[in-house]
């Protein structure tokens, strides 16, 4: 999709160093939502961006008063207004906001590893626990550097859907999810393991996959080059692959926004009756027949599923 820009208002104020502009665009197709619109209002001065807000139409709900570009012009007018009354005061007060703002939002977390392995379970020593250490032994094994996330060890809150990240490429809240999308971001290979809860994933990875909708608006944003490998492994308690319906789809829309390529998943039911899935003769080999072909042969078949 291509991206379209519209000027919606312009004015040239002056100011302490000269004429500034200051620009109200509203750009469209820079995701593949089709209502979805940026709007960037910008002070500029010699061609340079001075100041910018951004604000787009997904963060403003039916029974709101404003929308996106009433915002927009509200704070065209708003800024017009006080630039033009005392410009050093203005800017002084925007430059303050700003260095906040970049100070907040300064990424940490630049460790890089080659894979990454999300442990879904909240149970240290049960099924999904016992398949992250086999992976991690056979990419240690292959020289790869490997990092687990444990989902429970995190402190990061739930996405309130303000869409707000579509502005800057990244999320309101500054916590714990910035160094896993780092992590991510980084990888290779990305590896989740989880157990099925209530037909789907436990709740804490489902708040690290949604909160992955920052790093989705980053890249529509930015461009993202990086694109891990993934594989999944998931156990149920009943048996039967219907167990797995809901899980894997939703899994697999995590993959989708971040970029990973699906390249295989192991499921295994019935795990209320096997119990403990280290007894279950030829699954640590199938997994590790799984990693090797990923490492070894990068362009194996696409979706190599299999159903235990
Ligand atoms: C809260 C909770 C919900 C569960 N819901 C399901 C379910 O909907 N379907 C199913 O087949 N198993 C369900 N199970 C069973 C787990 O998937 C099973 O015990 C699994 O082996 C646990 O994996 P773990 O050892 O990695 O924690 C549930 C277990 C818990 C604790």
């Amino acid at each position: 999709m291509s991206v379209t820009s519209k000027i919606i208002r312009e004015s040239l104020i002056t100011g302490d160093e000269g004429k500034y502009l200051l620009r109200l665009r509203k750009e469209s197709g820079r995701t593949s939502y089709p209502g979805m619109h940026l709007y960037r209002l910008e002070l500029i001065l010699n061609g340079r961006i001075v100041l910018d807000f951004r604000t787009n139409t997904f963060e403003y709900t039916g029974g709101m008063d404003i929308d996106a570009e009433k915002a927009a012009i509200n704070r065209f007018s708003e800024w017009e207004r006080d630039f033009t009354k005392n410009p050093h005061r203005f800017l002084e007060y925007q430059e303050k906001i700003k260095n906040r703002q970049e100070k907040l939002y300064s990424l940490t977390g630049s460790e890089k590893f080659d894979a990454v392995i999300i442990e879904g379970s909240p149970r240290p020593d049960g099924n999904s626990s016992a398949f992250a250490l086999w992976i991690k032994e056979i990419l240690n094994s292959l020289g790869k550097t490997v990092y687990v996330i444990y989902p429970d060890e995190y402190i990061i809150h739930p996405c309130i859907g303000c869409y707000q990240c579509y502005n800057y490429g990244r999320c309101t809240f500054r916590d714990d999810m910035t160094d896993i999308i780092s992590l991510i971001k980084n990888a290779s290979f990305v590896v989740i393991c989880s157990p099925v809860y209530t037909n789907t994933v436990p709740g804490s990875l489902k708040i690290i996959f949604d909160r992955f909708l920052a790093y989705h608006a980053f890249c529509s944003l930015n461009g993202c080059k990086n694109h891990p490998e993934g594989i999944l492994f998931a156990v149920a308690g009943r048996k039967g692959c219907s167990n797995f319906d809901s899980l894997v789809p939703v899994c697999d829309a995590f993959m989708d926004t971040a970029g990973i390529i699906k390249k295989g998943m192991i499921l295994c039911d019935n795990t209320d009756e096997t119990g403990d899935i280290r007894s279950i003769k030829g699954l640590k080999e199938k997994a590790e027949e799984m990693i090797e072909k990923l490492i070894k042969i990068p362009d194996i078949a696409k979706k190599a599923d299999n159903l235990l």
